[in-house]
């Protein structure tokens, strides 16, 4: 007999477009830092539905606010004021001391609408088109076109050229690849605070600073995404201001909704004033349903003082990995931040991370190859911490 996810399995496979190649887990509920599957089986969860869940599962107060707001107004259009938008927005500004906010429906949304704050700041600059975007190799910023062009990763964008032109490369970490890229039509630069797909690689202070001083420099625009590294994540509310630079236009989703699909870019200065009425938009970006959930994520952010505690967490989960590494020869480098950290294998982690999850119900996600990304609610404690070692260390190579 086929139990509840077997069962599951077959029907996917007959109806879901094949773009992913998924772990034959089936999750049914969650509470806490717990998954549990359609057999009861119980899953300590490290990878947060990759940097989404900060709350955990089943925070009663985030839940109520999602139902209340279920039960009274889902969805009306941006023709409209709606209250949870505004509240929302408000928040969102005081934690990033950003001027302006527009809320998009995920990641790469909100990317999209950096992109464009980029160009028609180049636009209005100059007085003409054609500027230059300058984007970091490694990098990911989703999977839509434009965001898919500035994602250096030629393996991702190689089956959908021709990309956006006007857009290069720098290496992440050298300040004299950027400043070798600009000219005259530059008009921003974008990257990752940290970077997270490409395999954990905070930014350093000497290269964020630097790259700071170019945009005022050559008036270019910085854009850092902050959508996996920010919203509490290493121990600030966002990774840049741990750093002394402000950018001028930021992104963020995934931990902002805790769940429901919302992300947002951010503006300020000049970068604010850029996008006119009629220059961007969207139909369910800002609806009173997602913008509830973000408004209750970032209220219950400051009140309980997570980012803090994401802190004190990474600090306790830098120290158990460090641990790790010292006893494991299989673990060659140990980076991150908070509770934004990756362990580099000297092997593919494919085969660590899928008996982590069949054998020891531990989730993990990978980040390229030979890395295994923690990212964990930000709601764990010491406890479970130590508990994820104890099930790591099963799985790992002699
Ligand atoms: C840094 C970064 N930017 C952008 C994205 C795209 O976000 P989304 O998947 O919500 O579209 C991701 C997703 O993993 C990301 O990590």
């Amino acid at each position: 007999m086929q139990n509840k996810t077997e069962a599951a399995m077959g029907r996917a496979e007959q109806v879901l477009y094949k773009t992913y190649n998924r772990f034959p887990v089936m999750f049914d509920h969650g509470k806490g830092v717990y998954l549990y599957d359609a057999e009861g089986t119980e899953y300590l969860d490290f990878g947060a539905g990759i940097a989404v869940c900060a709350l955990g599962y089943g925070d009663p107060e985030y839940t109520e606010a999602v139902k209340a707001q279920t039960e009274k107004l889902l969805h009306t259009s941006n023709l409209f004021y709606n209250q949870p938008v505004i509240d929302a927005g408000e928040k969102l500004l005081k934690a990033s001391g950003m001027d302006r906010v527009f809320f998009t429906n995920s990641g790469t949304e909100a990317i999209e609408g950096a992109l464009k704050i980029a160009k028609k700041y180049g636009f209005s600059r100059d007085g003409h088109g054609g500027h230059e975007i300058i984007a970091m190799k490694h990098s990911f910023h989703g999977r839509s076109l434009g965001a898919l062009s500035v994602t250096g990763n030629q393996h991702y964008q190689e089956p959908f050229q021709p990309l956006l032109p006007g857009i290069c490369f720098a290496d992440f970490n050298d300040l004299d690849s950027v400043k070798a890229l600009i000219h005259d039509n530059t008009c921003a630069v974008i990257l990752e605070t940290i970077q997270g797909e490409g395999g954990i690689y905070p930014a350093t202070e000497e290269f964020l600073q630097g790259v700071r001083r170019l945009c005022d420099e050559h008036g270019l625009l910085l854009i850092l995404d902050e959508i996996q590294c920010g919203m509490g994540r290493t121990g600030a509310m966002f990774a840049w201001q741990n750093y002394g630079v402000k950018p001028d236009v930021m992104t963020t989703a995934k931990a902002l909704g805790n769940g429901v699909p919302i992300g947002a870019f951010l503006a300020c200065g000049k970068a604010a004033e850029v996008l006119k009425p009629g220059d961007h938009g969207t139909t369910y970006g800002g609806n009173p349903l997602v913008c509830a959930a973000a408004d209750k994520v970032l209220e219950i952010f400051e009140k309980r003082n997570l980012a803090a505690h994401a802190g004190q967490m990474g600090e306790y989960l830098w120290n158990t990995l460090e641990n790790l590494a010292k006893r494991h020869a299989c673990i060659r480098d140990h980076r991150g931040v908070g509770l934004i950290q990756g362990l580099e294998f000297s092997c593919p982690v494919g085969d660590i991370v899928k008996r982590a999850l069949l054998e020891q119900h531990l989730v993990l996600i990978s980040a390229e190859h030979q890395v295994i990304r923690f990212v964990p609610p930000l709601i764990v404690t010491e406890a479970d911490i130590d508990h994820m070692a104890e099930k790591l260390e099963q799985v790992l190579p002699e």
